[in-house]
C-alpha cells in the first residue's frame, strides 16, 4: 500500500478549473517533486490534500485511510507536516519557542500539569525541549534558539518553518517553494539539509518547486503539473529530456 495516494483529484474555485484529474502515490521515505509554471495548481493540490480546501471529486488516503472532510490540524495529526509558500511564523516569538509550540500539540499532562508543574509536566518540557534543539540542529539554526524568528535572515526564517512542521514527526512533509527567494549559497545548503533530514527522520517529502537545479537533485520522482494537469511525469532523466516540460519552462530557467 502506497503511503499517500490521491485518485483523480480535482477542483473548481468558481468556474476556474485549477486540478483536473490528478493523481499521486506516494511510497515510505520516497522524494517525489511538483513542478510547473506560475498558476499551474500546484499549491491547489498541497490546500486540497492538507485539508484546506475541499475537492470538488477525488479521493485521497494516508496509510489507506481517507483525508476527505477532516480539518487541516486533523490531517497533521495523521501524520502529514507542511511548510507554507508565503512563510507562516510567528511574531515575536523566538525560535525554539515555535518548534516546542508544535511538540505540544501531542503532550498528555493535561491542565492540571500545566499549572502546577507536576513531574510529569517537567519531564515532558525537558523531553520537548530536547527534541526542538535536535530538530534545530538538523536544520542548522540551534545558534539563533532564543532569538526573535522575524529578525533573522529569510533563509534561516525558512529552515524554523521546516523544524517546526518536523515537530510533530510527519510520517510526509509537503514542502511549498523552500528555496524561494534564496541566495545559491542558500540553496545550495537546502539541499543538504533536505538530504539530512530525509535521512535521520525517514520522512517521505513531496516539494513544491520552481529551481529546477534543487528538484532534479533531490527527487526520485516528478511530475510537471501546467493549467491544473500532469502533463509528464518520472525520473529527473525523464523529465529533462521531455520536449513538454522544456515548453512549459521556456524563457523561465533553462532545464539543467
Ligand atoms: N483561493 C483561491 N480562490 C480562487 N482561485 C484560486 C485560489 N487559489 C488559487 N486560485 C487559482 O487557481 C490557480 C492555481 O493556483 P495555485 O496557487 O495552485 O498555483 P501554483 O502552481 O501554486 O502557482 P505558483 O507557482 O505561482 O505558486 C490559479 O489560477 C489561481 O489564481
Ligand atoms: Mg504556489
Amino acid at each position: 500500500m502506497p503511503l499517500l495516494e490521491v485518485v483523480n483529484l480535482t477542483h473548481y474555485f468558481g468556474g476556474l478549473r485549477a486540478v483536473k484529474q490528478y493523481n499521486l502515490s506516494i511510497e515510505s521515505g520516497q522524494i517525489h517533486g511538483l513542478i510547473g509554471p506560475n498558476g499551474a495548481g500546484k499549491t491547489t493540490v498541497f490546500n486540497l490534500i492538507t485539508g484546506i480546501h475541499k475537492p470538488s471529486e477525488g479521493s485521497i488516503t494516508l496509510e489507506g485511510a481517507s483525508l476527505l472532510g477532516l480539518r487541516p490540524y486533523q490531517v497533521a495529526a495523521r501524520g502529514l507536516g507542511r511548510t507554507f509558500q508565503n512563510m507562516l511564523l510567528w511574531r515575536h516569538m523566538t525560535v525554539l519557542d515555535h518548534v516546542k509550540l508544535a511538540h505540544h500539540a501531542q503532550l498528555g499532562y493535561g491542565l492540571i500539569g500545566a499549572f502546577f508543574g507536576t513531574p510529569r509536566r517537567n519531564a515532558a518540557e525537558a523531553r520537548i525541549e530536547e527534541n526542538a534543539f535536535r530538530l534545530l540542529e538538523t536544520f542548522n539554526v540551534a545558534q539563533f534558539a532564543r532569538q526573535i524568528v522575524t529578525n533573522l535572515p529569510y533563509g534561516v526564517q525558512r529552515r524554523v518553518e521546516m523544524a517546526r512542521a518536523m515537530a510533530i514527526r510527519p510520517k510526509i512533509l509537503f514542502l511549498d517553494e523552500p528555496t524561494a527567494g534564496m541566495t545559491p549559497e542558500e540553496l545550495d545548503q537546502m539541499i543538504v539539509i533536505i538530504r539530512k533530514l530525509h535521512q535521520e527522520f525517514k520522512v517521505a517529502i513531496l516539494l513544491i518547486e520552481h529551481r529546477l537545479k534543487f528538484v532534479m537533485t533531490l527527487c526520485d520522482h516528478i511530475q510537471t503539473l501546467v493549467f491544473g494537469e500532469v502533463i509528464a511525469e518520472g525520473s529527473p532523466d525523464e523529465i529533462k529530456g521531455n520536449p513538454a516540460v522544456i515548453e512549459a519552462y521556456l524563457g523561465k530557467e533553462e532545464v539543467a
